[in-house]
C-alpha cells in the first residue's frame, strides 16, 4: 500500500506520466459521440503542457515512458508497441515524399529511441531495438538492431537484457562466415544470421 502510494505520488508530478493519461483520456473521448470539443481541448491542454505532440490516431501501448518530455512528436497513425522508451525531441510520422502514399512507423515492444532521432516513413522498428542518439531512421532496424547515424546504419546488437552484444571469441557455429555475439553481462550467447539476432544459448 505505502509502496502504491509513494509510486502514486511521484507519478502526478512526473510530466511523462500527465503527457501518457491525457493520451488515455483523449481515446477514451474520441470513441464517445459529442465529446469532440473536449478531446480537442485536452490535445491542446497536452501540448501547451509538454510540448509534446501526439497525434490522436496515435497508438502507444502500455508501460512506455519518456524520461524527458519535451519536443516529442509522434504522428498521425504511428503504432508504438509496450514498454518503449522516447527520449526528448523524437519525431515518429510519415516520409512526406509528394505523390507518394503515406506510411507510418511501427515501434514494437521494448524498443530505446534516444534523443533528437527522427524517424519517418512505413518502417518496423523491431522489438528491443535501440536508435542512438540524433539518427535519421529511414528503414526496417531488426529486432534488438542497435542503428545510429545520418542515415541510420545496423552497427551492433544489443541483448534481451539491454546490454550490447560483443564479438564471441568461442565459436558457437561451423558455418565459417558466422558472426558470433556474447553478452558481457548475463552471458547469453547468438548468432547472426542476415540481420537477424538468434540466441544460441541462455549462458554457458
Ligand atoms: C548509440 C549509443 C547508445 C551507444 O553506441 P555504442 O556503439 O556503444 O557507441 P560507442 O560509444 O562505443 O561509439 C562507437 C562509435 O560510434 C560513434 N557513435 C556512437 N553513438 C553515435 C550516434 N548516436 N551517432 C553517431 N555516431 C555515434 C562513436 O563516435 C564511435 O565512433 P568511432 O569508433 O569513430 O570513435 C550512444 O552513443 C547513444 O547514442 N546514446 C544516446 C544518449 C542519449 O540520447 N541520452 C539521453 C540523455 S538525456
Ligand atoms: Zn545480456
Amino acid at each position: 500500500m505505502r509502496q502504491w502510494l509513494a509510486r502514486t505520488w511521484s507519478n502526478l508530478f512526473s510530466v511523462s506520466w500527465q503527457v501518457l493519461c491525457l493520451y488515455r483520456l483523449i481515446q477514451f473521448f474520441r470513441r464517445k459521440r459529442g465529446f469532440k470539443f473536449l478531446m480537442v481541448a485536452l490535445a491542446y491542454f497536452q501540448q501547451v503542457l509538454s510540448g509534446c505532440h501526439i497525434h490522436y490516431t496515435a497508438k502507444i501501448g502500455k508501460d512506455c515512458h519518456f524520461p524527458h518530455p519535451v519536443g516529442i512528436v509522434i504522428g498521425s497513425y504511428v503504432q508504438i508497441g509496450d514498454h518503449v522508451k522516447i527520449f526528448q525531441h523524437v519525431t515518429l510520422g510519415s516520409h512526406g515524399r509528394y505523390g507518394e502514399e503515406a506510411g507510418y512507423p511501427i515501434v514494437e515492444d521494448d524498443v530505446t529511441i534516444y534523443t533528437n532521432s527522427i524517424i519517418i516513413g512505413a518502417l518496423t522498428i523491431g522489438k528491443g531495438a535501440v536508435i542512438g542518439a540524433s539518427s535519421l531512421v529511414l528503414s526496417d532496424v531488426p529486432a534488438h538492431g542497435l542503428v545510429y547515424g545520418n542515415p541510420a546504419r545496423l552497427r551492433g546488437f544489443i541483448c534481451t537484457c539491454g546490454e550490447k552484444l560483443a564479438k564471441d571469441s568461442v565459436p558457437q557455429s561451423e558455418a565459417h562466415d558466422a558472426v558470433c555475439l556474447v553478452c558481457g553481462k548475463c552471458g547469453a550467447r547468438y548468432t547472426v544470421s542476415g540481420k537477424a539476432l538468434e540466441r544460441f544459448s541462455k549462458n554457458t
